[in-house]
């Protein structure tokens, strides 16, 4: 369940019924404080658009949209209209609050669907992107596939996916983020490229970034609205309490920390990529 508060500022966190034994997950946690993130924080979402020519105008599509962190920046900043589908209830919820209190509800539309059969017609969109969700669809293939062809002739499909940027990764990262991270398997730069490739798309431009757990701190910070700010700080705060208050929460916990050896393996074989293509 998820309640807005009638102020502009905060949306409030998505609870549970009193009663409810909760069951934490990687997405359910992100649902549950209105946070959720990509590799490369706001400065991959403007490299990303960029390379897509994003202009005014554009019909754009965010597959996996999450808590709507781009997608009412996109109609806003960039006079877009937006379409945001993700697979969540509580993540379309939360955007549709997000852009009602940024004051861009006209011009967004957001609607439960999965990457992997989106409900729209053949060639509607300018522009169809995503940021760190192709990693989680069980057919990759079929999803950027499903890009592809909801783009019009002479637009762009653009993803921004996690990429082993040492190859192979030992094993025991793998699983663990396999684990942790809702199923989620990242490929390597061919990987990826070869899917937008594979979906028929054309003039292929790629960049693969490091990154360091700071420089990731950074850029997810440095690009938030004082509004989105104040949701992340909040966010922090939730996290704190129901550690302290919840031992559902605390056993989550205990189970998702990574091994030392995990840890300093992360950063070392997984960065992020930004891949797209032209749709002819
Ligand atoms: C790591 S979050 C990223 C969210 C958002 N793009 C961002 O950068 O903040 C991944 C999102 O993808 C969504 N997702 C996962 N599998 C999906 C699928 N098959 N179809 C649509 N959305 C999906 C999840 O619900 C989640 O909101």
């Amino acid at each position: 369940m998820i309640e807005g508060k009638s102020k502009m500022g905060s949306i409030a966190e998505s609870e549970p019924e009193a009663g409810e034994q909760e069951e934490f997950s990687y997405f359910r946690v992100q649902s549950r404080w209105g946070a959720t993130k990509h590799m490369g924080g706001f400065k991959a979402t403007q490299s990303l658009l960029e390379m897509c020519q994003i202009t005014p105008g554009k019909r754009v599509l965010e597959v996996g949209c999450g808590v709507g962190m781009t997608s009412w920046r996109l109609a806003k900043e960039y006079g877009c209209t937006v379409v945001g589908v993700d697979l969540s209830e509580e993540m379309i919820a939360w955007a549709e609050k997000r852009a009602i209190r940024e004051g861009v509800s006209e011009q967004t539309e957001f609607r439960v669907a999965n990457a992997e059969q989106l409900p729209f017609e053949y060639q509607e969109f300018d522009i169809v992107f995503c940021e760190s969700v192709t990693a989680f669809p069980e057919d990759k293939q079929r999803a950027v596939t499903e890009y592809a062809r909801v783009t019009k002739p002479g637009g762009y499909v653009g993803m921004n996916e996690g990429t082993w940027i040492n190859y192979p990764p030992p094993e025991d990262l793998v699983q663990y983020l396999q684990q942790t991270m809702e199923n989620a398997v990242f490929l390597n730069h061919d990987g990826w490229k070869n899917l937008l490739e594979e979906a028929g798309l054309e003039d292929i431009q790629t960049v693969i970034h490091e990154m360091s757990m700071l420089e990731q701190w950074r850029n997810q910070m440095s690009g938030l609205t004082a509004g989105d700010r104040r949701d992340t700080f909040k966010a922090f705060g939730s996290f704190f309490s129901l550690y302290l208050h919840n031992p559902e929460f605390r056993k989550y916990t205990r189970k998702i920390r990574p091994p030392r050896s995990t840890l300093r393996q992360f950063f070392k074989y997984l960065g992020y990529g930004i891949y797209v293509g032209r749709k002819v």
